[in-house]
């Protein structure tokens, strides 16, 4: 067993001859690879037919991985149908939203609700684990890859109503759920209802519903019958191997999918992190801290990311020396406790050939990458256990919430433009800059830890959410929301009551009317001494009990507040009316993160990210990462040992990190 952060990732030796391998495993050693997720792609060569199964291959990828004294992260492979699998039965290929049933390609293309790709995906993850439970190289299951996709066939219709009828049990509870009086939809028959796409409910795509209360349950349901497909493979797993533990690779912020939903079925978590072009630092650090969320705060893996490019993109700009190794360690600061790659070896043929990978065509081991990852390799070799299983002693907690992502983002009005990922981002962005850890959680965790919570764009408001938020504020602690929450009950259905419905008590205010504007639409809004910009969407607030912190400045509501805060029991509810930009979001953060002592030590230096993690033994760790160019001159808030040099620093004595420097203090 190591006893450090594992370190490799996606390896497929089946598509090259056997002398490769001898190649690979020499650079491997010399990276530090100790892990190699194996078989994600393998389905039609380890089930070449319906009735033949050969594991050759995979047996010699598995001894000779034990004898080279590493272990893998074994994959199901049923991520992409073995053709002849499609050719018997068509029914496995999937339906697109334009109704369209498809044809053998690609991969992620298989019905998550025919019984034919359920049977013999199940087969083979048995097959599996009924071969290599005892295997000396196995670390991990890992079931499928990047669960997603949308099926419309008849097999999924049939699926939704039945997944329908368990929810609501009666169509008058369905009818009333969906408001389907609302131009005459009033359904006398389940086998009315048909799932929503182009065919039916949608116009201008997947976010143009005439029903979202349908289209919303669609999307549940998607979550469910791919939840479905991941449990049957794991049931099967467990019959052969009860102990090694079970995952698949999360994609973050992924909209399709609510991973809150599985996230009870997972063993640990883990993802792959492929940040869009040009986001900053603190975009990809929102999904590590919503993939650690998962599984309450617990260590996660980094399933994949590129050593170097993409190649799905128009353009695939490379990693610049040095980007990889602060990505990385930005991902153990927020609970890696795996850093692995997607791809150690670049693929000859195919959409992907161009993808970055470790090892390149050429299989040299004095390219710049290559050299960086074995840097990198002896530095996790350094690093040790000193942050196995550390957690993240956050005072802050940001509710991410699927169904207000959802519901949202398909609603006609008020607003388009609103993007709940970058609400939600500006907000934590915020927190972190100004020094703040933050635990990602959805709106079902328990805020009792938590002095501060942020529920930027809560558009549906479930449960006793809105009391247990109220009880944050009652013993002290502030709570944040803002424009275009609390909209929404769980269906989707309008509050009958002010806005923000069960929040407002809370935030003491009451909105009557709102104000859609264009993106080149400025408001300016004045908080105290400062003057931020707003844009896209204005509330129009009236106190009932909250006091204006900020105002707008044009326009007939001029004067009228734009930020409010409530005195409520011990503590404050604050509501932002309108999206302002990022100065102004810091703004308000940093006075509430001010009023709790929960400024870092260096958020003076928005661009030095800060994370702790407390380890098992109970030390505590503070990464500081330089996201910059330039070298960064701190003054040490306390005396330290940085990991990574052996340096001790004393409390008020200068510190550098150059340029994408990362520190790893161990505070004494
Ligand atoms: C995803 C997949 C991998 C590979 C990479 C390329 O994360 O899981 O199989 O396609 O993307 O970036
Ligand atoms: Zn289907």
């Amino acid at each position: 067993m190591t006893h450090k952060i594992r370190y490799g990732g996606d390896y497929n030796p089946e598509q090259w001859p056997e002398e490769v391998w001898d190649e690979d495993h020499r650079l491997f050693t010399r990276a530090g690879i100790d892990t190699l997720t194996v078989g994600v792609f393998s389905w039609s060569l380890t089930q070449p037919a319906e009735d033949t199964y050969d594991f050759t291959v995979l047996d010699r990828i598995l001894d000779r991985a034990a004898a080279e004294g590493r272990q893998v992260c074994l994959a199901t492979g049923t991520a992409a149908l073995p053709p002849w699998l499609a050719k018997a039965h068509p029914e496995v290929n999937r339906t697109d939203f334009e109704g369209r049933r498809h044809r053998y390609g690609q991969r992620h293309n298989f019905c998550p609700s025919s019984p034919e790709y359920r049977r013999h995906a199940t087969a083979m993850a048995a097959r599996l684990a009924e071969r290599y439970a005892d295997h000396p190289a196995l670390l991990a299951w890992h079931i499928n890859n990047e669960y997603g996709g949308v099926c419309y066939c008849d097999l999924c219709a049939d699926a939704f109503r039945e997944w329908l009828r368990n929810k609501y049990v009666t169509l008058d509870a369905l009818n009333d759920a969906w408001w389907t009086t609302f131009w005459s939809h009033r359904f006398t028959d389940w086998a009315e209802i048909e799932p929503p796409n182009a065919l039916t409910e949608h116009w201008r795509g997947p976010d143009h519903t005439a029903f979202q209360g349908i289209t919303l349950d669609y999307f549940r349901f998607t979550t469910d019958a791919l939840l479905g497909c991941f449990l049957a493979e794991k049931e099967v797993i467990r019959a052969h191997d009860p102990d090694t533990p079970v995952t698949t690779n999360f994609m973050g912020m992924f909209r399709p999918l609510d991973y809150h939903r599985w996230a009870p079925h997972l063993d640990f978590a883990s993802w792959d992190s492929y940040p869009p072009l040009d986001a900053p630092p603190t975009w990809p650090a929102l999904a590590h801290d919503l993939m650690r969320g998962l599984k309450d705060g617990a260590p996660f893996w980094l399933m994949e990311q590129t050593p170097s490019t993409t190649a799905c993109r128009d353009v695939n700009p490379l990693r610049r020396p040095g980007e990889l190794r602060l990505a990385t360690f930005q991902a153990v600061a927020h609970g890696a406790d795996a850093a692995l790659y997607f791809q150690m070896r670049a693929s000859r043929g195919a959409c992907e050939k161009y993808h970055g990978a470790v090892i390149g065509h050429a299989g040299r081991d004095d390219t710049r990458v290559f050299r960086e990852v074995a840097g990198l390799g002896r530095e996790l070799e350094l690093l040790g256990d000193a942050s196995l299983g550390a957690r993240t002693p956050a005072r802050t907690a940001l509710i991410f919430d699927w169904d207000s992502w959802w519901a949202l983002e398909i609603s006609d009005g008020p607003s388009r433009l609103v993007k709940y990922q970058e609400v939600l981002h500006a907000y934590y962005r915020a927190a972190r800059e100004a020094g703040a850890d933050v635990d990602v959680v959805p709106h079902t965790a328990d805020l009792t830890p938590y002095d501060v919570v942020l529920a930027p764009v809560l558009h549906m408001v479930k449960g006793d959410l809105a009391a247990r938020l109220e009880a944050v504020a009652a013993r002290g602690g502030t709570v944040l929301t803002t424009f275009l929450s609390g909209r929404v009950d769980e269906h989707d259905r309008a509050f009958p009551t002010d806005v923000p419905g069960p929040l407002a008590p809370l935030m003491g205010i009451r909105v009557d009317e709102w104000d859609s504007r264009p993106q080149d639409v400025v408001q300016p809004v004045e908080l105290g001494e400062f003057e931020a910009e707003a844009r896209l969407l204005f509330e129009i607030v009236q106190p009932r009990g909250a006091e204006p912190v900020g105002t707008y400045g044009a326009d007939f509501y001029a004067g009228t507040p734009a930020v409010t805060r409530h005195a409520y029991g011990q503590g404050e509810g604050w509501y932002v009316a309108t999206a302002l930009d990022q100065p102004g979001v810091d703004w308000v953060i940093r006075s509430i993160l001010t009023r709790h002592g929960l400024l870092g030590p260096y958020a003076d230096q928005p661009a030095v990210e800060t994370a702790t993690r407390v380890a098992p033994d109970g030390s505590r760790l503070l990464f500081l990462l330089n996201h910059t160019a330039d070298p960064a001159h701190l003054t040490a808030h306390a005396a330290a040992t940085d990991l990574l040099t052996g340096k001790r620093v004393g409390e008020g004595e200068p510190l550098t990190l150059d340029p994408l420097g990362t520190a790893i203090l161990r505070i004494q």
